[in-house]
């Protein structure tokens, strides 16, 4: 494959994990773009922090992607700025090759995605995520050290917390966060926070406790 020139988009911790996986597929950084005046002039993973987001420009590089882990800020950069979007892969991890991945993910070290599963657009896998067979993982979403169970299914946005765990087949609805340590036995409402095992939703946990005092 062409060695691609990647752009990135952030200068953060998430950043320099994206950058440390562009490195160890054989492709190059062609600089980092965020909007904090205080790192401009600086540099990060051997390559210079050159300016604010609006700078980026395809005549500076082959491919981009939105080194950022908060998925809002991702859907905001990837619908106002026309790139072309580099999908990394980092290469000990482990994905199926018939599985398809959208434009701008990343797949971080010790991941694994088995067969029939389908990953979004500007999806984070990180660090040893595992997505099983036939499980379905919408745009924006961002699975942390966490598991999802063979036909489990995530939509746009879902946040998946450090050590959590979706049951298989189980749903979690578009925007909803599911929380370090969780595991998820039942559908999750879009937009709602859960925590525990079995996971509740947290706002439900809130309102429990003011009656309880
Ligand atoms: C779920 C989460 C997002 C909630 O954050 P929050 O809305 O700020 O919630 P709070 O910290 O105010 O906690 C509210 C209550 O829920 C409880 N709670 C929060 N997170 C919890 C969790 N993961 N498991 C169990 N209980 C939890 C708190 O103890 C607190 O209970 P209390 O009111 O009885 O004291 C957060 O706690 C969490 O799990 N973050 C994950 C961070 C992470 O994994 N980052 C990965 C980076 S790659």
């Amino acid at each position: 494959m062409t060695k691609r020139h990647i752009a990135i988009i952030g200068a953060g911790g998430h950043a320099e994990v994206v950058a440390s996986v562009i490195l160890a597929s054989g492709d190059s950084i062609a600089g980092f773009y965020a909007d904090v005046p205080s790192l401009w002039g600086y540099s990060l993973a051997g390559a210079p922090i050159i300016g604010p987001v609006s700078e980026i420009t395809s005549a500076d590089c082959s491919h981009a992607i939105i080194g950022i882990g908060a998925n809002e800020a991702r859907k905001k950069f990837a619908e106002k700025i026309d790139m072309e979007w580099a999908t990394i892969i980092h290469p000990f991890s482990w994905v199926h090759p018939d599985v398809p991945i959208g434009r701008g993910s990343v797949i971080c070290a010790g991941s694994i995605v088995q067969p029939g599963a389908r990953i979004g657009s500007h999806v984070i896998l990180n660090t040893k995520a595992s997505v099983d067979h036939h499980c379905l993982v919408g745009d924006y979403a961002h699975i942390a050290v966490a598991h999802l169970a063979g036909g489990a299914s995530i939509d746009e946005g879902v946040f998946m917390a450090l050590s959590c765990t979706v049951l298989p087949k189980v749903h979690v609805g578009a925007w909803a966060t599911v929380g370090a340590g969780a595991v998820v036995k039942k559908n999750v409402d879009p937009h709602s926070t859960v925590v525990g095992n079995p996971a509740r939703s947290l706002s439900e946990l809130r309102s429990h406790a003011r009656e309880v005092h």
